[in-house]
């Protein structure tokens, strides 16, 4: 009884590392923002890989948390409009790709697309 007690328990332990684990790299490697004014192209592991950019960089809410808790997509809590002190998603995403684009730019640094209609590329016809 007891045996089977602890078994289950090595068991729970290890199906949640797997959730765990999962969870914090679940992210695709690329992705397509589809927007009208021209789609833009997000390439999460040249950021957080091949620059090294720390994770609570862009994932902000991670400040503070526990390694390993899982990232979470920034329109979980951005919304179409800001609500209050919570951007919209536009003026969240903006306020996180374009500054530092612009700030590294500045700087004389490697950077990406600053220009609008460098990172907003129109799909082809
Ligand atoms: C340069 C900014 C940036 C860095 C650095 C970054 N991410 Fe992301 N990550 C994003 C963006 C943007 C998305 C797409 C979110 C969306 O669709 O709203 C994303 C998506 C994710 C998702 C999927 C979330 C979901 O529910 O759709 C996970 C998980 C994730 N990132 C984990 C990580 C981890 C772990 C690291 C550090 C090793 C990291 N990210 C570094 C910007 C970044
Ligand atoms: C769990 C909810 C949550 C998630 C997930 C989240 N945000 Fe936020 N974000 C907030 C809240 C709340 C604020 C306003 C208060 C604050 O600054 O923390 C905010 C503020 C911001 C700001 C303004 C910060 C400043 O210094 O003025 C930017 C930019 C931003 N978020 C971008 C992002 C991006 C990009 C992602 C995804 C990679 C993301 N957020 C994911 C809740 C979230
Ligand atoms: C904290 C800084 C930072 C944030 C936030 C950030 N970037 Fe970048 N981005 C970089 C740097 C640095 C490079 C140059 C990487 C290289 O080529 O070495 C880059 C390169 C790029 C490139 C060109 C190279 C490629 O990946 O094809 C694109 C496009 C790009 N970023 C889009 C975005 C988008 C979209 C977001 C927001 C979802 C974003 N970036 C957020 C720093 C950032
Ligand atoms: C570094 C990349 C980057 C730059 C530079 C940039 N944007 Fe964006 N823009 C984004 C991302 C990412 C989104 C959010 C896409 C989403 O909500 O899925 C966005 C959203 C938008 C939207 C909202 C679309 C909608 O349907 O809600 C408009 C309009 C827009 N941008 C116009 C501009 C203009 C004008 C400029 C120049 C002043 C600009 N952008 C510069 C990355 C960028």
């Amino acid at each position: 009884m007891k045996k089977g007690l602890i078994s289950i328990g090595i068991l729970a332990g290890f199906i949640l590392s797997l959730l765990l684990v999962s969870g914090a790299f679940a992210q695709e490697k690329e992705y397509t923002f589809k927007v009208g004014y021209g789609d833009v192209k997000f390439t999460h592991q040249k950021h957080a890989e091949t620059a090294k950019i720390a994770c609570e960089k862009c994932h902000h809410e991670l400040k503070g948390k526990k390694p390993g808790t899982a990232a979470q997509g920034c329109k979980k809590c951005h919304k179409a409009k800001t609500e209050g002190k919570v951007l919209g998603t536009k003026e969240a995403y903006h306020g996180s790709c374009k500054t530092c684009h612009d700030d590294l730019k500045k700087a004389g640094k490697p950077t990406g697309p600053a220009g609008c209609t460098q990172c907003h590329v129109k799909a082809k016809k």
